[in-house]
């Protein structure tokens, strides 16, 4: 799996990706992180990748030139054509379902904006997928770009230790996850569930479903209505 991440902010990758499960799913090559760092694709001494918007208002707008190009070269570079996902709080809200679709991809070029986002007409032209990462704005697409990137790497088979560790995760199963214990058995008074301790396995399945139902029903009810 390729990730090109088009960006101002080039150093901030791997970033932490380089760290843990993902840290080794890099190291083996399980998984690539390319930034493309957008100056390279400006036409101007100053490497401009920003200007005011059409129509006034506050803020700055990514100007299309230097994103196309940037785009372009890596289709180039690769010789196929690889979607292109830009990073927007007007995007489709990740979900662990869309990570799975996204996981199922070989290459992906993601495209993180700052200031008051891209001109509209790179998202029209080159965007196939645009993705948020929640109903709050940040000051750039960098963070929701490691994020979407360490929810797909984590997918990759062979990148987790165990195969099933993913299964239990939460929205896996179209609930939360259940919660977790581990030794000691007592702790300042506080006990891990006996049915944790018993060895029964089919004990232990049913108590963990209906514990991860019964968080789901109260944290996250929309979960279940769908
Ligand atoms: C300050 S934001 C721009 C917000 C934009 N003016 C709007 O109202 O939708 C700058 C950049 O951060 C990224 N970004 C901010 N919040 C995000 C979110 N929730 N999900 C994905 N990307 C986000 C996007 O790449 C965006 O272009």
């Amino acid at each position: 799996m390729r990730f090109y991440v088009v960006t101002i902010f080039p150093e901030l990758f791997p970033g932490p990706l380089a760290e843990g499960v993902t840290g080794k799913a890099l190291a083996s090559g399980r998984a690539e992180v390319l930034p493309v760092p957008l100056r390279d694709f400006t036409l101007d001494k100053h490497l401009t990748t920003d200007d005011t918007p059409y129509g006034g208002g506050p803020g700055m707008v990514m100007k299309p030139e230097p994103l196309f190009r940037a785009v372009e070269w890596v289709r180039e570079t690769e010789g196929r054509r690889i979607p292109v996902v830009l990073l927007t709080p007007k995007g489709e809200p990740l979900r662990q379902e869309k990570v799975r679709a996204l996981a199922g991809q070989e290459a992906w070029i993601l495209v993180c904006g700052r200031y008051r986002g891209v001109d509209e007409r790179f998202r029209e032209t080159l965007v196939d997928l645009e993705i948020s990462v929640g109903d709050f704005v940040l000051s750039g697409g960098e963070i929701p770009a490691l994020a979407l990137m360490d929810a797909v790497i984590r997918l990759l088979p062979g990148v987790l230790g165990n195969e099933d560790s993913a299964d239990e995760d939460s929205f896996s199963n179209g609930t939360l996850g259940p919660p977790d214990y581990t030794k000691p058995p007592e702790f300042r008074g506080l006990k891990v569930p006996d049915v944790l301790l018993s060895g029964d396995h089919a004990k232990i399945a049913a108590w963990r479903r209906e514990r991860a139902l019964e968080a789901t029903r109260r944290r996250r009810p929309d979960l279940l209505d769908k």
